[in-house]
Order: structure tokens, then sequence, then C-alpha cells
């Protein structure tokens, strides 16, 4: 498609879309839990609806009435063999979040995704669920889906140490742990979103948390709650960069989720002297606020070390912000961004490079060299949501000729009215 160019003077109120993790979980919980779980503020984007569905595959009654979602639990033993095969199209979330709560079932079921989940990597889950008495396996013997995973009513607890910061796994091995007999102990590689340790709480769960080390018994009884999802940072953070880089912008971001584990892109914005306003709001448990940009002047800085898992889908679109500040910015220790969606080193400094940015990609990270103006050129999002929408910003400062996408559509993984938000600010 014909992305929008050329926009100065971007200016309003948006709304942000509810986040994406705390969706997915929402539902899982709902479906683990006993009794009724209310979900309002659902993102209804492809991937959590993926959930949804791989949920009533397996049983679980799930009802939408358009605003609010009700999925009646009845605990872990209220899951039913799947009739077929689970499709979970192009959700990492779903697919590795569920390993783990299959793993304590009587049953087997089959997992398969798109092209991009066919080629994202399992080990990471199948070993530590494995070694609690799962039995998980990969298509022909890799570890790459489609999967196969044989789950067993006698999980063992697991000591494990983390060998990637990835709150997708620390997620599958909690949802395990809660359903083997005895203690689990699991060291992150360094501290990743905690929306589900949060939401055990929630769910009138016990885990404890000290540090990098969390301590979570099994069997646990979980119970149905009302949940109410905030908005998503991770969208929010195409929306704070348009309004940082095009001149004459002020753009307010209503209901964004601000858990410290997800903000590390509010700490670079101010790092790279952005004007910035956060108004937070909710309770120490669930902050949120509002968040208001305005076009400012960027220094370039160095990314790196602990901040990288508080940022880590944000980076796409810091990469984007980077080219327009003055200097370098380098970003290190963001291996993981090679096994996302798509190879988004790769893909983020192909894509701007194609549009005039200076970005040499490296193992680990990228070097940003600002600042820099932007051309058209005819662009990819190699499927994958965040490039999709980092590359429509990188389009409004494009001053002529075309940015034509490829691969739009990908877009409504995460973010479906992102077009129509963007509208409202010009
Ligand atoms: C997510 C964790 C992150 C993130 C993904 C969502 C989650 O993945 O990139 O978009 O909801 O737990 P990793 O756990 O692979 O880092």
């Amino acid at each position: 498609m014909d992305l929008v160019i050329n926009k100065i003077g971007l200016n309003g109120v948006i709304d942000i879309p509810s986040d994406k993790s705390i969706s997915h979980r929402s539902i899982m919980f709902g479906a683990i839990a006993e009794g009724k779980t209310t979900i309002r503020n659902f993102l209804r984007g492809d991937d959590c609806l993926s959930t949804l569905k791989a949920f009533q595959d397996l049983g679980v009654k799930i009802e939408d009435d358009g605003e609010v979602i009700t999925v009646h639990g009845n605990g872990f033993s209220g899951l039913k063999p799947a009739k077929q095969a689970i499709y979970v199209g192009n959700s990492g979330t779903t697919i590795r979040l569920i390993m783990g709560i299959l793993a304590g079932t009587s049953f087997t079921t089959e997992l398969f995704g798109d092209h991009s989940i066919a080629k994202r990597p399992m080990n990471r889950v199948m070993l530590p669920i494995n070694q609690m008495g799962a039995v998980c396996t990969g298509h022909d013997g890799t570890e790459f889906p489609p999967l196969t995973v044989k789950g067993t009513e006698k999980l063992s607890p697991i000591h494990y140490q983390m060998p990637v910061a990835s709150a997708q796994v620390k997620s599958a091995i909690l949802f395990a742990a809660l359903q083997a007999h005895g203690e689990s102990v699991i060291v992150e590689k360094e501290k990743t979103r905690d929306h589900t340790e949060d939401m055990i709480r929630q769910f009138g769960g016990d885990i404890s948390v000290s540090g990098k080390e969390i301590r979570i018994s099994g069997p646990q009884k979980l119970v149905g709650q009302e949940v109410v999802v905030p908005g998503d940072i991770s969208s929010a953070a195409f929306f704070l960069t348009a309004g940082l880089i095009i001149p004459d912008s002020k753009i307010i971001l209503k209901n964004v989720g601000l858990n410290p584990t997800r903000t590390g892109i509010i700490d670079v914005i101010q790092q790279m002297g952005g004007k910035l306003l956060v108004q937070e709001s909710g309770s120490e448990a669930n902050k949120a606020g509002t968040l208001t940009v305005e076009t400012s002047d960027l220094k370039g800085i160095e990314i790196s070390g602990e901040i990288i898992p508080r940022l880590i889908d944000e980076l796409p679109i810091i990469a984007l912000l980077a080219t327009q500040a003055e200097g370098t910015t380098i970003i290190r220790d963001a291996e993981e961004l090679k096994v996302k969606e798509t190879n988004r080193i790769d893909a983020v400094a192909t894509e701007l490079n194609k549009m005039g940015a200076k970005i040499e990609p490296t193992d680990d990270g990228l070097i940003i060299h600002g600042k820099t103006p932007l051309n058209g050129a005819n662009v990819t999002s190699y499927g994958d949501h965040r490039i999709g929408m980092m590359l429509q910003i990188a389009a409004l400062l494009v001053e002529s000729g075309k940015v034509e996408l490829d691969k739009a559509e990908a877009i409504s993984v995460s973010y479906p009215r992102f077009f129509d938000d963007l509208t409202k600010l010009y």
C-alpha cells in the first residue's frame, strides 16, 4: 500500500489500544482459573484472537459480547483435548505460553502457525518443560513448529537458570510450575516483563520474587477475576516517536500502561533530550497514565544492558527515532531481535537505509548515525507488525515521492486501528 508522506504538525489525542501481553494472559488465566473471568478492553488484534480461539479449541467456553469477554474456566483439569491441531497464526506469545499450560495435561496437542512461527526457536521452552516431565517435540526432530506437546499430570518442579532474557519462556515455565508437585525456582538472566507474576497474584495464586529469582510452588488453584487491560506502551511508542520527530507536533497518548518492566522507552526518550511529560494514574500495582510529547531536538545515546528487555519490542521505532537525533546511537545486547517475528536487526537496517538512513547492523544491535533526511522507497514489513508501523512513521518525514509498503496487513497483529488513529492527528 502507499503510505502517508510529508506531514508536519501532528496534533491530537489518542486512546492507546490495549496491551497485547496482558490480553493474551487474561484469556489464559481465565481458562486455567476456576469460575468466571471477565475481560474489559481486550485487544482484538490477530495475535490475541489466536489465543482466544486456541482455548476454545481446548474446550473452554469463552463469550464475547463485543465489549466484555467472559471466560468460564474450570481449572487446569477443565482443558480438553483439541479436535485438531491448534493454529496460533503469527503469535509467538500464544505458542510459547500455551506449551507451559499444556505440559500438565493428560493429553497430546499439536501446535502450528504461519511462516514466521515455523522459524521461531522453541528449544528455549521445550528444554525446561521436558525437564519437568512433558514430552514436547518439534518438526522432523528440529526445535521448530509444528510442535507436539504430550502433557503429564505428574510434572516435577524445576530449578532453572534462564539462558535467555525472555518473558515468554519465563511465563511458560511458570504455567508449568503452577501444575508441578513441589517448589520451582527460576532465575532470570535479566529481569523481563512481569505480567505473568502479577496475574498469578491477581488470580489468588502465590509467588515470591526477589530480584531475578522467582519461587513458586505447585499445584495451585486460581480463581476467576475481573480484568481491565491497560493500553500498550509498545503501541504508544509509534506515536511517541512521531510526536518527537515530526516538526510542530504535540501528541497526547491516554491510557498507557506504565508497568516499570515495560517503560524503557521513556528512559531512552528522556536521555535523548525528548520533551515528554508523564502523568501517572492508577494504583501502584496497575500503573497507567497519560504521555504528552512534543517535537524535540534529540541527541544520540548508547542503549545496552539491563534496559534491553524493558524496551525490546520498541527497538525498531527507537532506531527510527535515532535517525533523527544528532550524533550516533549505539544499540547493544539486543541479539534477541534476530528471532522476533522477523530478524529485526536486518529488517530495520535494510528498510530504513533504503529510505536514506545511515544504519549499520551488528551482531547484537544497530549503530545509527543521525541526523539524516528520509526519502521515498519501496519497503516491506517482512510480515512483521512493528516493522510495518515503524515504516509508516518514517514515511511521514518524506517530503516528496512515494513510500510503498509491502505486507502492510501485518499491522493488524497488534494495532488494527493504527491508520485510523494516525489520520486523527493531521
Ligand atoms: C512477550 C515477551 C517478549 C516480547 C513479545 C511479548 C510476552 O518476547 O518481545 O512481543 O508477552 O511475554 P520474548 O519473551 O521472546 O522476549
